[in-house]
């Protein structure tokens, strides 16, 4: 008889000790699930179904000079006038982009971002700007550009880093070349050609 009860007395200790485990181990996991910091989650589902490919062309504005310039230099090393390259000048941009090459012409958007002399043996920028567009289904959209120009090439090419709006996902390249410049100023035109993979 008292052997049974020694029985009956461990297997319930037994069976409370695996349900304070399990007990404990939802507990653990249902709070995980509600701070939960990263979920896989499927394309299709979040929006994402097919990847387009667009061309965009527009020009670029580069206005340094007269009373509404659109590029401003804002720093400078104390070496930076007597460098043949501006080695260490710093601007910054609101440039218009336009369809044609006339600044009159349709604006699909702006340039913005910083551009500054990184080169001592060329005319190197490092170019770090979003195009923002104005245009259509564009409006509101970006294209975040981070690279390399060396501006007296014909042609430069330039990393699409990212995007938002219709642009999210976005991967690509930019064009660059130049349409027209003034070297008295620095005013120039340039013509872009971007390619981007989006959804
Ligand atoms: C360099 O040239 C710019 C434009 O001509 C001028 O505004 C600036 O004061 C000059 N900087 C130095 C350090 O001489
Ligand atoms: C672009 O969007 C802004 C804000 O949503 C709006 O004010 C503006 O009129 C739009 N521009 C064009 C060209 O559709």
């Amino acid at each position: 008889m008292a052997k049974t009860i020694q029985n009956l007395n461990s297997i319930y200790t037994i069976f409370i000790t695996i349900f304070l485990f399990f007990f404990f181990f939802f507990l653990t996991l249902a709070n995980a699930e509600a701070h939960r910091f990263s979920k896989p989650l499927s394309p299709s589902k979040h929006g994402l179904k097919r990847e387009k490919l667009s061309h965009l062309h527009f020009y670029f504005h580069d206005i340094l000079s007269g009373r509404n310039p659109t590029a401003v230099r804002v720093a400078e090393a104390p070496t930076t006038n007597t460098s043949l390259t501006a080695f260490g000048a710093v601007v910054v941009m609101d440039d218009p982009l336009t369809v044609g090459p006339e600044l009159g012409s349709k604006l699909v958007g702006k340039a913005q971002g910083i551009y500054a002399s990184a080169s001592q043996s060329e005319l190197g920028l490092l170019m770090a700007f979003n195009f923002v567009f104005v245009e259509g289904k564009y409006n509101g959209s970006t294209l975040s550009v981070l690279g390399r120009n060396s501006v007296l090439s014909e042609v430069r090419e330039m990393p699409i880093v990212g995007g938002s709006g219709l642009f999210r996902f976005a991967r690509g390249y930019a064009h660059a070349s130049t349409h027209q410049v003034d070297f008295k100023t620095g005013d120039a035109i340039v013509e872009y050609n971007v390619y981007v993979f989006h959804y």
